[in-house]
């Protein structure tokens, strides 16, 4: 908190050691009866510039994994870089070009008014008294706390909180942004405010580098380049989401409803680059018997074409036809092997 403010951000991205670099890093945690083992080898590299998302359940070790970075938490084994900083040796480096956020987070002094407080920030940041006033109003502006400027702390809502905490996160204009779980407890304008925000802070500047992590499987999806799904200290897969989205499903899944079948759906299913064709049990459309649902995996979406020339054929006309895609939840349901809003099995 007591670091100066971050050196600006060199012009070109291309000077930049990796923004993140994690080599074989576990943590255990001593606790009784059995330590527990947080971050169990991990290995993550991410480049300046990059919006990156850790994406896990409670326990998984994400919070533990930004701790790390940010240096308030030493890893048990492995090596971690910030910048091409070591965490272990070069914490006053690393404290310079980094801030972090977290959901939820107490926002300093109760009988603060919010301009007060961000003031008091900007010179635990070491910025000159004139440009923090500066600073202070220009972030006032940027999250939108404008009507709120001279409203005591203890008096704001949960959303106003979290937007007076990433103007905190801004105020020495980090190269990088931990943001852990930004969203927490937000309403869903108020989320699409911080995420406007966050994205808007990144994109002015060629190398600003976030890594945010977030149990909001649409917010990772809509936000990050990169995302890493980690579980018991582990990350299971990593990629863009649409690389991580596309292993699940091996080609596209339509549901088509036609207003009869008669051939069964045996000849559908038999059509070359038809993966799979059943008819729907949970028949929702149909419940008067009228219409018959099918649902298709097909190598790609061409097959389609193929399909409907076939049911032309057999006289079945298309009442509906709805394209499936898997989403992030697929994937870590497939991975894991339980939801989100599963339980863990058991304590570890
Ligand atoms: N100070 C601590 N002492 C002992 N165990 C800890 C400590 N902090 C975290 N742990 C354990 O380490 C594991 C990882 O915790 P961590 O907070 O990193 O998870 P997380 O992915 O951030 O979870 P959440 O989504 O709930 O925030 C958990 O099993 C947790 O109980
Ligand atoms: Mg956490």
């Amino acid at each position: 908190m007591s670091a100066p403010a971050a050196p600006a951000t060199p012009s070109s991205i291309d000077d930049l050691p990796p923004a993140i670099e994690v080599r074989g890093v576990r943590r255990v945690y001593k606790a009784k009866p059995n330590p527990v083992t947080a971050l169990d080898g991990v290995d993550l590299d991410v480049a300046p510039g990059e919006l990156f998302g850790l994406l896990g359940p409670n326990g998984a070790g994400k919070t533990t994994l930004i701790k790390i970075l940010t240096t308030l938490l030493l890893p048990t084994d492995g090596t971690a870089r910030v910048f091409g900083f070591d965490v272990a040796r070069q914490t006053t480096e690393i404290r310079r070009i980094m801030n972090i956020v977290s959901g939820g987070e107490q926002s300093g002094y109760g009988l603060l008014q919010v301009r007060e407080q961000l003031w008091m920030f900007s010179q635990f940041y070491g910025i000159p008294v004139r440009e923090g006033w500066r600073r202070v109003d220009e972030l006032i502006d940027a999250v939108g706390l404008q009507e709120q400027r001279h409203q005591k702390i203890s008096s704001l809502s949960t959303g106003q909180r979290q937007k007076l905490n990433l103007a905190r996160g801004l105020m020495n204009d980090p190269w990088i942004l931990f943001l852990d779980e930004p969203t927490l407890g937000l309403d869903v304008s108020a989320a699409r405010v911080v995420r406007d925000l966050v994205r808007g802070w990144q994109a002015a500047v060629p190398g600003r580098t976030i890594l945010l992590t977030s149990h909001y499987m649409a917010e990772v999806d809509e936000l990050c380049d990169r995302l890493a799904i980690v579980d018991h200290g582990r990350i299971l897969a990593l990629g863009t989401p649409t690389e991580l989205k596309q292993r699940v499903s091996a080609g596209s899944i339509f549901r088509l409803v036609l207003d009869a079948l008669e051939g069964g759906v045996e000849p559908i299913a038999a059509l070359p680059g038809v993966e799979r064709a059943v008819l729907a049990a949970d028949d929702a459309t149909a419940p008067d018997g009228q219409t018959v649902a099918v649902n298709l995996q097909l190598t790609d979406d061409a097959v389609l074409g193929s399909v409907i020339t076939a049911l032309a054929a057999q006289d079945a006309h298309i009442v509906a036809l709805q394209k499936s895609e898997p989403t992030l939840e697929d994937v870590f349901v497939e991975l894991v092997g339980r939801g989100f809003g599963d339980a863990p099995e058991g304590d570890r």
